[in-house]
C-alpha cells in the first residue's frame, strides 16, 4: 500500500508532544496543527500509531474533501462518494461530526443528511441499505465542515485511544488518560528519576508512567480498533505488531498515594488491569503527613479543584506549598489546576503551560525546588 496521509487527534497543547511521537513511530510529513497532527504513511504504520501512540485521540483517514454551498450540497456531494469500499452493507456505521459553519445551526442535522446521502446511495444501488448504530458501529464515519469546506474521513481507532481498556475501578474525577500521558512527555520525566503522584486518584498518572517505563504499549491491553473492520484490514500486519517485543525493565519506583482508601482500591485494580500493578507502590496517605523514602523524586499531580475558588481551597493549596517547601528539597514538582488554585501555592514556577483538563482552562505548572527555599521557608525536617 503507498504512503496516505493521515490526522491524529489530540488535546489542545499536546500537539507538538504527539508530533515527536508520530516521528518516532516513523511517520513522514509530521505537521503539528490545532488539536491534531498531519502526517503520511503507509498501513502498517496506521496500525501501528494506533497500537502504540499515547497521546493521540483518534486517527483519521481523510476520503474526501470538498466545498458545500447549502445543506443540499452537503447530500448530493456525500452521495457521490463510493462508500461501497469503505463499508460493507450489512455492517452498521455512525457518523460523528465537527463542525463550525454557519450553514449548520444544528449540528446533529448534519450528520443526519449525511447518513440519509449514504443510506440512498446503497439502496439505489443494491436494494439494500447498511444499519446505523450510534454507540458501537462497526464503521465510524468522521464528518469536519470548516465553514464551507467539507472532510469526509473513516476514523480508524473507533472508541477514542484514551479508552486503553485498564479502567475497571470508580472515580469521580479521573484525568483523561492521553492528558496524563501527555503531562508526562511535557515535564520531561526521565524515566528513571522516582515518580510521586501524592493524589493518585484512580491511578492514571502512576499507571501511564509505568506503562510507560515498563514498555507496556496501549495497544497491549486495549481489545480493538476500528480498522479491523474495514473490508481492507490485514490481519497479518497487526498480530506482527502484536507480537513485537518491547523492553521494559524499569530503573525507578513508582510511589502513588491518595487520601481515600476507596480510590487507592480503584487505582490498584486499573493498575492490575493494566499489568502495572507490580511497578507502582501504593498508598493511602494524606499529603500533609506523607513520606516519601526516595531520594531523588520527580512529582506530578492534580489536586482536588473548584471551578470558583474558595477559602477551603486556597487553604488546602497553601498547605501543598508549604509542605513542598519544606519536605521535597532538591525535587521537581509539576501540578496541573486552574490558575487561580495555582496562585495560593505560594511559590515561583518555573514554567507555565496552559491546558484544558476536560473543558476547564488550566495551568501545568514546574516548581523547581530547591535547597535555599526550604531554609528560608522553614525548618529542615528529615524524611525517613
Ligand atoms: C482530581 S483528583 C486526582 C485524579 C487522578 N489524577 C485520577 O486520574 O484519577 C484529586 C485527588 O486528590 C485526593 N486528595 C484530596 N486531598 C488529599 C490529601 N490531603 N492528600 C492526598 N490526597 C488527597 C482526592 O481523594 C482525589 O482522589
Amino acid at each position: 500500500m503507498k504512503n496516505q496521509k493521515y490526522t491524529a487527534t489530540t488535546f489542545a497543547g499536546l500537539e507538538e508532544v504527539l508530533a515527536k511521537e508520530l516521528t518516532e513511530l516513523g511517520a513522514s510529513d509530521v505537521e503539528p496543527g490545532r488539536r491534531c497532527v498531519y502526517f503520511s504513511g503507509d498501513r502498517t504504520l496506521l496500525y501501528r500509531v494506533n497500537y502504540c501512540l499515547r497521546t493521540a485521540l483518534r486517527v483519521l483517514v481523510p476520503v474526501d474533501s470538498f466545498r458545500i454551498r447549502s445543506v443540499d450540497d452537503l447530500y448530493r456531494q456525500t452521495k457521490r462518494i463510493e462508500w461501497e469500499d469503505y463499508l460493507f452493507i450489512d455492517q452498521t456505521f455512525a457518523i460523528q461530526n465537527t463542525i463550525f459553519s454557519d450553514l449548520f445551526r444544528n449540528t446533529m442535522f448534519a450528520s443526519l443528511k449525511a447518513k440519509d446521502a449514504i443510506v440512498d446511495r446503497f439502496r439505489e444501488q443494491f436494494g439494500k441499505r447498511p444499519s446505523v448504530d450510534a454507540e458501537n458501529p462497526d464503521i465510524w464515519i468522521n464528518l469536519h465542515i470548516a465553514g464551507d469546506v467539507c472532510t469526509f474521513s473513516l476514523d480508524s481507532s473507533g472508541q477514542p485511544l484514551n479508552k486503553r481498556g485498564y479502567r475497571v475501578g470508580r472515580h469521580e474525577a479521573p484525568i483523561n488518560e492521553v492528558l496524563a500521558a501527555g503531562l508526562l512527555k511535557l515535564s520531561e520525566w526521565d524515566g528513571k528519576t522516582d515518580l510521586v503522584d501524592p493524589m493518585c486518584g484512580s491511578g492514571t498518572i502512576a499507571i501511564e508512567a509505568a506503562m510507560l517505563v515498563g514498555g507496556i504499549r496501549p495497544g497491549d491491553i486495549r481489545k480493538e480498533f476500528a480498522f479491523q473492520k474495514w473490508p481492507d484490514y490485514k490481519k497479518d500486519i497487526f498480530t506482527a505488531i502484536q507480537d513485537e517485543k518491547t523492553s521494559g525493565k524499569p530503573e525507578c519506583k513508582i510511589f502513588a498515594s491518595d487520601i481515600s482508601r476507596q480510590n487507592i482500591n480503584s487505582a490498584y485494580q486499573n493498575a492490575e488491569a493494566a499489568g502495572v500493578s507490580k511497578l507502582i507502590d501504593f498508598k493511602i496517605a494524606d499529603f500533609k503527613t506523607l513520606e516519601v523514602p526516595s531520594a531523588r523524586k520527580f512529582l506530578l499531580f492534580n489536586p482536588p479543584y473548584g471551578e470558583r475558588i474558595v477559602p477551603e481551597d486556597a487553604r488546602f493549596y497553601e498547605m501543598i506549598g508549604s509542605r513542598l517547601k519544606q519536605y521535597y528539597t532538591n525535587t521537581t514538582a509539576w501540578i496541573i489546576s486552574t490558575p487561580a488554585c495555582l496562585k495560593s501555592i505560594g511559590l515561583k514556577p518555573s514554567q507555565k503551560i496552559p491546558l484544558f483538563n476536560g473543558s476547564l482552562e488550566c495551568s501545568f505548572r514546574r516548581y523547581d525546588l530547591y535547597e535555599g527555599s526550604k531554609k528560608k521557608n522553614g525548618p529542615e525536617h528529615k524524611l525517613t
